[in-house]
């Protein structure tokens, strides 16, 4: 069977959690395979409303394996918070979830460092969540990190003592004040909870589930503009984001993909610095901003707004080898008179459609615009009650991508999304 992956095409926060919660009835597993607690994932179903950071989003469906992939970086404190909030709603999330040996460990100096590095950077801040992303992967390359398995071993403490100390020594470079023991004992009590989770191999288990005929999902985090290699860097995050992400951060082979689901906004949004062409400064923004509820999910800062981006969405598509386009938030446009798409940029004097290289580059975005529909999407349940003013937008975008838009979401709930 495939491995199917849902992927951010923008810069994170697309709406990824509710489309993997609802794709989840029809998949038996659902992987994560990037990432850490810097993602924020929202679902809302049923009346319920919960943000996931570390869990997969297939965790309320009843009879879904979810695994927490090698390629995940994860803090045991925040983990343990979440299976507890997860816990209460009365799901069995033990019972749901297998974690790969191969996983990171976030420690508490990790968190530290991540404070230390920005702070040191001043103005050219990347503006990371500061959940230890970037520390937490910085050692898992240089090979000096501390993995899931490792707490299964009898000699896990003197192990975590020596990488602290390391971090100790590293962070005597930075004008930086912390207390070493901070979120020690409830990062060594959280790690005692992890203990009583499936702790397994799992690239054996997900390509044996793949081989007895199940579909895995894998779920991306984050978004290829936010890609180490191929987003603004170095406004990034530190993982691949994109689709081959998904075999390394697995362990499946490139030949088991099969769909691959590319998430945007009918506009787009960033959190943190760096680069966004299309970003409005105006009123406009403010109101997008305010009816799409732009507050980030996992640090509830605002998340600048801006146009939907078509140089950077074909780009995405590219890179990942997008087969199914999924179309979020387009209830957020509703009211606008007039809705702008980015087709070119102009970076000095000359019209591009490619990305620039340089974070610096000056990019005056050309604009096409549409006539608004000024009607309320979040009723809708058919494409038939979808007004032609939208579905010529959607038609557009599908003109100039080449890819089919399948799934339209006309609001945050399970049942506001339309299967085309
Ligand atoms: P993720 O990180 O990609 O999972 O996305 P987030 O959960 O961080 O941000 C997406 C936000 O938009 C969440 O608050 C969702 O509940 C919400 N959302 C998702 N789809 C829609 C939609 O179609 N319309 C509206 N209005 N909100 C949506
Ligand atoms: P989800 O999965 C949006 C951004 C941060 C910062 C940069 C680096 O919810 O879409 P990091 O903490 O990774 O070192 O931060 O990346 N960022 C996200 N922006 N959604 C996310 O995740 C993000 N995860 C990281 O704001 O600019
Ligand atoms: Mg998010």
């Amino acid at each position: 069977m495939t491995l199917d992956v849902v992927l951010g095409l923008q810069w994170g926060d697309e709406g990824k959690g509710k489309i993997v919660d609802v794709l989840a009835d029809t998949y038996p597993v659902i992987a994560r395979f990037q990432g850490g607690p810097n993602a924020g994932h929202s679902l809302h179903f049923e009346g319920n409303k919960i943000v996931l950071h570390t869990v997969p989003s297939g965790v309320f469906r009843q009879n879904a394996t979810n695994i927490i992939g090698n390629g995940v970086v994860l803090d045991p404190i925040i983990f343990k918070k979440e299976c507890e909030t997860i816990v209460k709603m009365g799901v069995p999330v033990r019972e749901r979830l297998a974690i790969s040996k191969k996983t990171h460990l976030i420690l508490p100096t990790h968190r530290i460092i991540d404070a230390a590095q920005e702070g040191a950077k001043g103005a050219s801040k990347i503006g990371s969540t500061l959940k230890g992303i970037a520390p937490t992967y910085e050692d898992k390359i240089g090979r000096n990190g501390l993995r899931i398995g490792d707490i299964l071993a009898p000699d896990f403490i003197s192990k975590y003592n020596a990488l602290k100390e390391k971090h100790i020594a590293y962070l005597k470079q930075y004008d930086f004040e912390y207390d070493p023991m901070q979120d020690e004992a409830e990062w060594l009590e959280a790690v005692e909870y992890l203990r009583s989770f499936n702790i397994v191999d799992s690239e054996y288990l997900v390509n044996e589930l793949l081989g007895s005929g199940k579909k895995v999902l894998a779920e991306g985090a984050q978004g290829t503009m936010l890609d180490v290699d191929f987003g603004s860097y170095p406004f990034v995050t530190s993982s691949s984001t994109i689709c081959a992400g998904a075999c390394t951060g697995l362990g499946v082979s490139p030949k088991h993909v099969g769909r691959v689901y590319g998430i945007f906004k009918a506009y787009c949004t960033r959190v943190g610095s760096g680069p966004f062409p299309t970003e409005i400064f105006d009123e406009t923004g403010e109101e997008i901003r305010r009816r799409g509820f732009e507050f980030g999910a996992t640090t509830g800062r605002p998340r600048r707004t801006g146009w939907l981006d078509l140089v950077a969405l074909k780009y995405a598509i590219m890179i990942n080898g997008v087969t199914d386009l999924i179309m979020m938030k387009s209830d957020v446009l509703d009211t606008f008179d007039t809705i702008k798409v980015a087709t070119s940029y102009i970076v000095d004097g000359k019209n591009h459609s490619q990305m620039p290289y340089g974070v610096d580059a000056e990019v005056t975005p050309v604009y096409r615009e549409f006539p608004g529909w000024k009607r309320d999407l979040s009723k809708a349940r058919k494409e038939e009650e979808l007004p032609s003013e939208f579905l010529s937008y959607v038609k557009f975008i599908e003109q100039e991508t080449g890819v089919s838009i399948k799934i339209i979401s006309i609001g945050p709930d399970r049942d506001q999304t339309i299967i085309r």
